[in-house]
């Protein structure tokens, strides 16, 4: 009888809990529907921001062709504001860094025909020690999405330090984040503007693929990046197995590209593993002192477009891991061979990381990827060479891919196959004739 009584309450625990499931479809609030591409200060100024270094970051957006390419938000990070907010409990922005006021700054985005991004913490403090908004989210309280708001910004990226105590907070990642969610929303409810762009930023902790869809646009899914190869290679690996929860409205954010210590072809690689797995494409460079070759990789509008296809919101995932056997955890050694749908009609992209140390050839047979049909020849379309490659029938060598390399692909469907093509089954196994016989 006691063991019944237990397993009944445990189940009644269950049901009631199960009974009010929370909507499992992203947040479409309007907004972000497509991964944001922009610029953030933190990788190239960390704390020395200023309105200067801002609009003529902004500037170099516009007159470098990258704003017109879809590089719209002009993002600031940490340290814009006084250490201490004023005796009504507003936010007050650096009047030193600040002297025009954010909204004379965020008018001058705009007039560039560009958004604006300012950056807070679900915290007491943000990670530099500035104010953070925990307790000050809402209108209630008359703070700080509104605040935000009113100084004209589109964006808000919302970090993770100075957590306050377990018994104050009583709250776990997700209810800390839902905080600010609800401000956003009511507070677009209210003056029936659009809701801020909700950037969030927990570094991947207590799975954020899982929920933070619910909330906002993007969720870091990594640490801060470090952008050298092993660092990439590790942010690739661990993606490479939550490519599933992006899409539409809601987008698994790898960190800054554009930055770091990179060769060509590890910075071709970083941007197109970012771009095709849809993360947000935030530039974190010096801009004054960018070099052709950057801007050559960030300006690839084959890949950009994927990045931005306004028809199929998914990423590319992995067919086959390559060098180790397929679902290998590998922080060095990430998934080589990837693919995924794409707007322009029976498309099949594929970018191979190839994580060797020396060159290769990567070799695939086309149906490896779910995206293939057998029995059809593919046009080959190279995204960094911008060159149509031939047809393939049935399979594809890269040759002589480069270390840290990638090689990105547009397959088009081109007809069918030529008629004999051999062996009859593109997958030998199971290929049965209608009588029954097995075909080798
Ligand atoms: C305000 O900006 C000035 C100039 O950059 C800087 O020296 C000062 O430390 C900043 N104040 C705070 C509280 O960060
Ligand atoms: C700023 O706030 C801290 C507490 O967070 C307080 O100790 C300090 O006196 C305040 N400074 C000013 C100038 O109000
Ligand atoms: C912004 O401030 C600058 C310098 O104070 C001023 O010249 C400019 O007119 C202001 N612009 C706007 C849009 O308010
Ligand atoms: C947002 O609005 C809902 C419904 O009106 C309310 O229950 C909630 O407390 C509000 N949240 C905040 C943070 O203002
Ligand atoms: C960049 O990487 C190269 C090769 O690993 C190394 O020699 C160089 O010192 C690095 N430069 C910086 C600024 O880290
Ligand atoms: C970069 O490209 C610009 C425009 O194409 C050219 O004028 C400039 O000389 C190039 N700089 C370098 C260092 O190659
Ligand atoms: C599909 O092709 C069209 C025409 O070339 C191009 O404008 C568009 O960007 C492509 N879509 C994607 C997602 O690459
Ligand atoms: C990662 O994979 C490579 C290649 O198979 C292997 O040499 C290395 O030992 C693996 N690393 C770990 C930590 O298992
Ligand atoms: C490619 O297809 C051939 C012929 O069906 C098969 O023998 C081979 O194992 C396949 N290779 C891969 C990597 O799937
Ligand atoms: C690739 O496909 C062709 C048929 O088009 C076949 O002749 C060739 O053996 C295949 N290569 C491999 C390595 O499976
Ligand atoms: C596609 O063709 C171009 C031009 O010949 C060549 O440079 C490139 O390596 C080819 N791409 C692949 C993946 O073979
Ligand atoms: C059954 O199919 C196989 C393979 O297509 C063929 O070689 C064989 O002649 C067929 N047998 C009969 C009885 O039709």
């Amino acid at each position: 009888m006691v063991f019944l009584t237990l397993s009944s309450a445990v189940l009644l625990a269950y049901l009631s809990l199960s009974s009010k499931p929370l909507p499992t479809v992203a947040l479409d609030d309007g907004i972000g529907k497509l991964p944001f591409m922009g610029y953030n200060t933190w990788n190239a100024y960390h704390c020395d921001i200023d309105e200067d270094v801002i609009l003529q970051t902004a500037q170099l957006m516009k007159s470098l062709g990258l704003a017109d390419l879809g590089y719209q938000h002009m993002n600031i990070d940490d340290c814009w504001a006084e250490k201490n907010r004023s005796v009504s409990g507003d936010l007050v922005a650096n009047a030193t860094r600040f002297p025009s006021g954010f909204n004379n700054l965020t008018n001058q985005i705009h007039d560039l025909g560009m958004k604006a991004g300012i950056y807070s913490d679900s915290g007491w403090f943000t990670c530099q020690l500035y104010p953070g908004s925990y307790l000050n989210e809402a209108r209630q309280l008359f703070r700080d999405a509104e605040q935000f708001q009113t100084w004209g910004f589109d964006l808000l990226k919302y970090d993770n330090c100075a957590v306050p105590f377990d018994e104050i907070i009583d709250l776990g990642m997700v209810g800390k984040y839902t905080r600010m969610a609800d401000a956003i929303a009511n507070l677009s409810a209210t003056t029936s503007q659009p809701p801020l762009l909700y950037s969030l930023c927990q570094w991947g902790r207590e799975q954020p693929w899982l929920w933070a869809k619910r909330l906002g646009q993007t969720w870091r899914t990594t640490d801060d990046i470090d952008a050298d190869w092993e660092h990439l290679a590790s942010i690739i690996n661990q993606n490479s197995f939550i490519t599933w929860a992006s899409d539409f409205y809601g987008h698994n954010d790898m960190d800054i590209v554009g930055n770091g210590n990179l060769t060509f072809d590890e910075a071709k690689s970083h941007f197109t593993a970012w771009s095709l797995m849809k993360s947000p494409l935030l530039i974190g460079t010096d801009l004054t002192a960018v070099t052709n070759e950057t801007l050559e990789v960030l300006m690839n509008p084959e890949i950009i477009g994927i990045n931005q296809d306004p028809v199929v919101g998914t990423s590319v995932s992995p067919f086959r891991w390559g060098v180790n056997p397929d679902w290998t955890f590998n922080a060095t050694h990430p998934a080589q061979y990837w693919s995924g749908e794409s707007q322009n009609g029976t498309i099949v992209m594929l970018a191979s990381l190839n994580v060797l140390d020396e060159s290769a050839d990567m070799f695939f047979n086309l149906t490896e990827s779910p995206w293939i049909n057998a029995g059809r020849q593919y046009s080959v379309r190279d995204l960094w060479t911008h060159t149509d490659n031939g047809t393939a029938i049935r399979n594809f060598t890269a040759k002589a891919v480069p270390a840290h390399g990638v090689i990105a692909l547009l397959l088009q469907d081109a007809g069918p196959e030529p008629a004999g093509t051999q062996p009859p089954c593109a997958r030998p196994e199971w290929c049965i004739d209608q009588n029954g016989t097995l075909v080798q």
